[in-house]
């Protein structure tokens, strides 16, 4: 069981926490103008990009050696034809820079929130470079009948997040459904 803390109430940080829980472990949802206690062991971001730098601000101190999930896609809402990265980095690298003494582990930016209600066998695609942070969350996520895959290091994140931008753009097209979304067979 881990202390798990959300940033974020909207449709991701609801939808992650369900999961979460249901795996049993101890969830706290802090929306934007909740006053912020002790971090869990596992800290998420489930907030748009633009609203990361507040939090890492207000609490890097607390945030040295937490497990960092970022879930953000950089997405330029304005162009809708980039991303507010540089094409050789990604927002989770951004972060790991920002906050070095935490762990930073990219998931659940591939996965659209209604693929993650409920308990469908979805799958979660983990990136970082802390081994024992992508088992931890794993354990974690042991029982929320998620599909939890190691997609490598942190680097890999720069793929997701481009797998995430593209899954994005296919929605806004109706190509898919905001239901859909890519699968991974195995
Ligand atoms: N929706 C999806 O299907 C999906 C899929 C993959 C990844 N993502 C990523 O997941 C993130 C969240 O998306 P979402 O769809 O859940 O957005 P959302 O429904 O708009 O929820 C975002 C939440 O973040 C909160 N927030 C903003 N600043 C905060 C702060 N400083 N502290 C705590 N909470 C804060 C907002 O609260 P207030 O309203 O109080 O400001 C809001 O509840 C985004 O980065 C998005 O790119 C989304």
């Amino acid at each position: 069981m881990k202390n798990v803390t959300i940033f974020g109430k909207g449709n991701m940080g609801k939808v992650i926490a369900g999961r979460f829980t249901h795996a049993g472990n101890q969830v706290t949802l802090l929306g934007s103008k909740d006053a912020v206690g002790t971090l869990g062991d596992i800290v998420v971001l489930a907030v748009p990009y633009a609203s990361v730098d507040v939090i890492l601000e207000a609490n890097k101190a607390q945030l040295s050696g937490k497990i960092l999930i970022d879930i953000t896609n950089p997405v330029n809402f304005a162009t809708m034809d980039d991303l507010l990265v540089p094409s050789d980095s990604s927002a989770a690298e951004v972060i790991a820079k920002k906050v070095p003494g935490a762990k930073v582990v990219k998931a659940f930016n591939t996965n659209f929130a209604s693929t993650l209600a409920g308990e469908t066998a979805t799958s979660v695609l983990l990136a970082s470079d802390d081994a024992q942070a992508k088992a931890v969350v794993t354990a974690a996520l042991e029982g929320s009948h998620l599909v939890v895959v190691d997609a490598g290091s942190l680097k890999r994140a720069r793929e997701l997040e481009a797998l995430g931008f593209l899954q994005i753009t296919l929605a806004i097209r109706e190509q898919i459904t905001w239901m859909g979304g890519f699968g991974l067979v195995k």
